[in-house]
């Protein structure tokens, strides 16, 4: 079973877009986690264009207090760094940031960029706070993560969502699961996340059975808005136990 973990920076987008707290990442929150999310999600990026350094505040406390997890990802830059070992969520995710990019479109590329992000790890680590590295599903490669002393990886599935349906769909599904062997027989937990949604979701629950958590932000934002919030979790929620649900067809 997968479990969910909201990412809720397209609702602080929203909010952003007219300088007001409408929507509110804190309200959806609360409505996540009410209608069943495990956890939240915030990417906190330097350029603040969608969570603040105030939402991160506000909902990893709201969390502790409903004592689900709150994961926090971003780029090891030392602002981030800072705020997860004061604040210290129950995970941070390492991710890449490339200047410019619309959103994460790579893992890291380890060993060569081990050096950026041991000293994070082993400094998070030594707060207790779980360590996740954002990875390409790359079978040969994962276990790295497992070398600079991390928790987990959350493998990149957006060439895995671009595939689905298509004839390489068990190509790229093939790989995630390759990968997630490798990186559980490492002794890593496994996370995935991008691009993941409710037609997707299931077969990936199914197959992928070392997946314990996904973290999902662009797609489940939008299907909220046809089938409310509170819905579009428990959807989600069912497709992480890799039941087929109904999805949202805008087409
Ligand atoms: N995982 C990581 C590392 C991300 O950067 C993002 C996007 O913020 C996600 C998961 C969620 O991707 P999506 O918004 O496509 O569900």
């Amino acid at each position: 079973m997968i479990q969910l973990s909201v990412n809720l920076n397209k609702v602080a987008l929203l909010r952003n877009s007219r300088g007001s707290d409408n929507p509110g990442p804190l309200q959806a929150a609360v409505t996540c986690i009410e209608a069943g999310a495990a956890g939240i999600t915030l990417h906190w990026r330097e350029d603040r264009r969608h969570a603040r350094e105030d939402d991160v505040r506000q909902l990893l406390a709201l969390c502790k207090q409903r004592g689900v997890e709150f994961n926090l990802e971003g780029d090891p830059r030392p602002e981030l760094v800072a705020l997860a070992l004061a604040l210290r969520p129950t995970q941070l995710t390492l991710v890449p940031v490339t200047p410019g990019e619309v959103t994460s479109d790579h893992g890291y590329d380890l060993p060569r960029q081990g050096p950026e992000i041991a000293p994070v790890i082993s400094a998070a680590r030594a707060a207790g706070i779980r360590v996740a590295v954002f990875m390409d599903a790359n079978a040969e490669r994962i276990a790295g993560a497992r070398e600079l002393g991390a928790d987990r990886v959350e493998i990149y599935t957006e060439p895995y969502a671009a595939a689905f349906g298509t004839e390489r769909a068990a190509f790229e599904l093939g790989r995630v699961r390759d990968s997630a062997r490798a990186a559980a027989r490492a002794g890593l937990g496994v996370n995935a996340g991008h691009d993941l949604n409710l037609d997707n979701l299931p077969t990936l629950a199914r197959e992928v059975p070392e997946i314990v958590e996904a973290s999902i932000g662009h797609a489940l934002i939008a299907d909220a808005l046809y089938l409310g919030l509170a819905e579009t979790v428990r959807r989600y929620r069912r497709a992480g136990e890799g039941i087929d649900v109904p999805s949202v067809k805008t087409k």
